[in-house]
């Protein structure tokens, strides 16, 4: 079932993900070579605990992190730790802030100090293709306009679409209905409507789309070990066209 949020809804959870973008502001300059990704979800906890928000991944179906931390083939889920992060790995950090009971997700690949030209390629596609399935994102339009923008878009620029993970609507909870999936058809699939708030969130691959899961049940990596970006952001369908509640340029 699809729950469509009202205006007063939307505005909590617009609050939620400026804190949220705030945090991924503020990691552009904490990653950097040497630190830990356990040393940013201890960042991150601390920063959301003193502006009186939590991080809702923690103990959700069993998640034990606040964060998670994506590193260079890894998909995504991948559990904060203490080896040091290394110049030219990229990472990528997801979360999802609870602020007074309203929910915002995003996640985002930072760079850790000098990278190499393919990464950043890999990272500016995959952001830029978040924003094209953004842009489809409108009362009217179906589902499938959304991956079929991010799908045909990366695979024009010579990447593949993770496919084994996908959007969501979010709301009272971190998962909700519908699915978004980052690839297929345009004109296919539910119609959006005013009033619902989803994630857009692609994973691109320099390599094949697959994923293999790691022992630990979370983690997903690629299966021939290329690199894996992601970037994600919760966005609010309205009358006026997609409200991104996580954005952090404004
Ligand atoms: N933030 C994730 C998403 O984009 C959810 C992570 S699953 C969790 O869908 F268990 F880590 F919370
Ligand atoms: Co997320």
């Amino acid at each position: 079932m699809i729950k469509r949020k009202s205006k007063r809804e939307i505005e909590l959870m617009h609050e939620a993900g400026k804190l949220l973008a705030g945090v991924h502001k503020e990691l552009r300059s904490f990653i950097k070579p040497g630190v830990t990704t356990m040393e940013i979800e201890n960042f991150v906890e601390k920063y959301l605990a003193e502006r009186g928000a939590t991080g809702e991944q923690k103990g959700y179906q069993g998640y034990e992190f606040t964060t998670c931390a994506s590193i260079n083939d890894e998909i995504c889920h991948g559990f904060p730790r203490k080896e040091k992060l290394e110049q030219g790995d990229i990472v990528t950090i997801d979360m999802v802030v609870n602020l007074n009971g309203a929910l915002a997700d995003s996640a985002w690949t930072h760079a850790v100090g000098e990278i190499s030209e393919e990464a950043q390629r890999l990272m500016d596609v995959t952001k830029t293709s978040l924003y094209k399935g953004i842009e489809q994102a409108k009362v009217g339009n179906r589902i499938g306009d959304i991956g079929h923008a991010i799908q045909s878009y990366a695979e024009a620029e010579g990447y593949s679409v993770v496919k084994d993970f996908t959007g969501h609507g979010i709301g009272e909870s971190i998962h909700e209905d519908p699915y978004i999936p980052h690839f297929g058809e345009a004109g296919k699939g539910a119609r959006l409507k005013e009033g619902m708030v989803i994630t857009i969130e692609p994973m691109l691959n320099i390599g094949s789309w697959e994923s293999r899961m790691d022992e630990n049940n979370w983690t997903a990596r690629t299966v021939d070990g290329t690199l894996s970006a992601q970037y994600e952001h919760t966005v609010a369908i309205t009358k006026d066209g997609p409200i991104i509640l996580t954005e952090q340029e404004e």
